[in-house]
């Protein structure tokens, strides 16, 4: 299960991105915001990496203005490793490499085609694990200490 949250100048985006995971079939979790009223994305962010966390979603997508306040809040939550992407070669390799559970995006800062493909390198690309689990431990180390 995919999770799914935006402020509001992600609005717009994430109902899009809503739209393409229904065409594809893909199973998902809106943790808002619903409506385009000003919200603070920081909230929006730990709603959506508490769905993570639980076990409830494996990955999630977040989008604001320009995907850089959610990728912050989002990375200081434990467990949590957010990209915030604008080209899908880094959108394909944050989950080969890092094994990203986040991807963060700008609704003022990519266009709907290039979202629709940076959401699908993401959410249909495996971790490739070996030398970059290694690598991934350490960051958690990092996060524990
Ligand atoms: C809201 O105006 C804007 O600051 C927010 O969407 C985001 O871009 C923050 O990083």
């Amino acid at each position: 299960m995919i999770v799914l949250g935006c402020d509001h100048g992600g609005f717009e985006l994430k109902n899009l991105i809503i739209e393409h995971l229904k065409e594809k079939g893909v199973e998902y979790k809106d943790v808002g915001c619903f409506t385009p009223e000003s919200v603070d994305y920081p909230e929006i962010a730990v709603a959506l990496c508490n769905e993570i966390t639980s076990g409830n979603a494996e990955l999630g997508i977040l989008v604001c203005g320009t995907g850089i306040g959610m990728s912050m809040a989002a990375n200081k939550v434990k467990g949590i490793r957010a990209a915030c992407c604008s080209d899908t070669f880094s959108a394909r390799l944050t989950r080969m490499h890092n094994n990203a559970n986040v991807l963060c995006m700008g609704g003022r800062v990519v266009g709907p085609g290039l979202a629709m493909d940076l959401v699908d390198n993401f959410i249909f690309t495996e971790f490739e694990g070996g030398r970059h689990q290694r690598r991934v431990d350490k960051i958690t180390e990092i996060e524990n200490a």
